[in-house]
């Protein structure tokens, strides 16, 4: 199957950082199909072989195992084009609609990897020169919009011109390993699903904690803030694959319309709630594995009175049978103690003890990073002798030394993805605005609030009113334990 996969914004971040470097391992584990072309456009003026060099050099920026030898990288570079494009110039999409059209390749894909502002002109234009055709597919990187309106309009803009089934739109959590092992854990084993509700669970924790500060992205950044990069679509996302009623069918629909209708099933913030149930937090100096490193204030292109929120940790519910009660607690920062991704079940306590000493529920713990893998925490006899104590013991998976051959990256999975034309892994447009129609109220309440963040020292864990809001419930998170 030959493709021809073109990257708007073809020397910026998202390119170099994350695209490129994934379809080189696709490239170097065999799994690119035959065929395929990879073209970037973007305004600068240079010849394939300028923009090839520069690629190269960004390459040494890339984590070791996933750089390419010269070798390597002589072989993927013959598969790269660079075409300058000025993004507001009709002509320059019919001129790229024939570079296309002259060797008609089987699949298409036009990967908006540009500023989201720029996403409706990019489709209208698209549309306007037929770029629109069966065999093309458009994928779309987040952030899509700014809020509910915003998203609408792309949305609509993305919908005059392509059909859902060819919008393949990224949340790049969904392409981790362990992401997908959620699913099947859930819907490919008999075990949990039984005890998947809230009759056994008390509480479900999802934390998407990183060390790193804003770095260089400090503008950005700054007119986004955790709850829109990371709680709008990762950390909902990840909400929905663990509260979905089992799917159908294994179909992109099928899943999509259960992921839906628990975002719909979420319960809906007013401004009490907000002020009770969401904390907003900013990183203040502290120290990250021994270093100190600055507050956000004083990060690079950060105004020196923002509010802009580097943490959020929030209490919701999903109003349906069964998860009624249950509270979900979502938690995302920067500069925390530490970069772990998890979401971890807390199944309720025994209903009758018989063994002496404390006891603790048993614990589910879905790691996705940096280990990518399932722990489960149970209670049991050392065997010491009689009226001994129950002692906690784990049941460790570890996913990476498991299938450490066959693990593919997120993004390389998406972009393989997307070239093949399957859409299970991408958020469809009401998944999207549903979300965002969710977080509305959260982003208004703070709007009115002159409050603002509260303080965290760089290396903890965030505002203590992040631990209060659990241990109002009578719970706490999984490192107070
Ligand atoms: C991106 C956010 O979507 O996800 C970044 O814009 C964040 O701010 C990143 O750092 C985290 O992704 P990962 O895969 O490193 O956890």
């Amino acid at each position: 199957m030959s493709f021809d996969l073109v990257f708007f914004g073809g020397t910026g971040d998202l390119t170099w950082r994350k695209l490129m470097p994934a379809l080189f391992q696709a490239f170097r584990h065999g799994k690119l199909p035959e065929g395929g072309r990879i073209l970037a456009v973007a305004r600068d003026d240079q010849t394939d072989e300028r923009y090839r060099e520069w690629l190269k050099e960004r390459f040494r920026e890339v984590d070791g195992a996933k750089r390419p030898t010269d070798e390597e990288f002589e072989q993927f570079a013959a598969l790269i084009h660079y075409r300058r494009m000025d993004l507001a110039q009709a002509d320059h999409y019919q001129g790229l609609k024939d570079w296309l059209d002259a060797r008609n390749a089987d699949t298409v894909v036009l990967y908006l990897a540009t500023s989201p502002y720029l996403f409706t002109g990019i489709c209208q234009q698209l549309g306007a020169v037929g770029l629109n055709h069966d065999k093309v597919r458009v994928v779309l990187e987040k952030p899509l919009g700014h809020d509910l309106a915003s998203a609408q309009e792309i949305n609509r803009a993305v919908r005059c011109v392509f059909a859902e089934s060819q919008a393949f739109r990224i949340d790049h959590y969904l392409g981790k390993p362990s992401v997908q092992n959620l699913m099947a854990l859930r819907f490919g084993n008999a075990l949990f699903e039984p005890l998947w509700r809230r009759e056994s669970i008390a509480n479900i924790q999802i934390t998407l904690a990183e060390r790193l500060g804003v770095g260089t992205r400090g503008a950005f950044y700054d007119g986004t803030g955790a709850l829109r990069d990371m709680i709008q679509n990762h950390a909902l996302q990840l909400l929905t694959m663990i509260a979905m009623e089992p799917p159908s069918s294994n179909d992109a629909d099928a899943i999509r319309d259960e992921k839906l209708k628990v975002l719909r099933s979420l319960k809906p913030f007013t401004a009490e709630s907000v002020a009770r149930d969401v904390v907003r937090g900013q990183y203040r100096a502290g120290s990250i594995e021994g270093a100190s490193v600055p507050g956000y204030l004083d990060e690079v292109k950060v105004p020196a009175d923002s509010t802009c929120e580097t943490f959020v940790a929030l209490r919701t519910e999903v109003n349906n049978w069964r998860w009624a009660g249950v509270p979900f607690y979502l938690r995302t920062g920067k500069r925390l103690a530490e970069r772990d991704a998890q979401i971890v079940v807390n199944f309720r306590p025994v209903p009758h003890k018989i063994f002496p000493g404390a006891s603790q529920p048993n614990r589910l713990v879905i790691k996705l990073q940096p280990e990518d893998g399932l722990e489960l925490q149970l209670l049991a006899q050392k065997g010491t002798g009689h009226g001994e104590q129950l002692t906690p013991v784990s049941l460790d998976l570890d996913f990476d030394k498991a299938f450490a051959t066959q693990r593919v990256g997120a993004y390389e999975r998406l972009l393989l993805d997307a070239i093949a034309g399957r859409l299970n892994l991408f958020v469809r447009s009401d998944e999207q605005e549903q979300a965002w129609r969710w977080v509305e109220p959260i982003l208004d309440a703070w709007a009115a609030d002159t409050s603002g963040p509260r303080p965290y020292a760089a290396g903890s864990w965030g505002p203590a009113a992040a631990s209060a809001l659990v241990a109002r419930d009578g719970f706490s998170w999984a490192e107070e334990q």
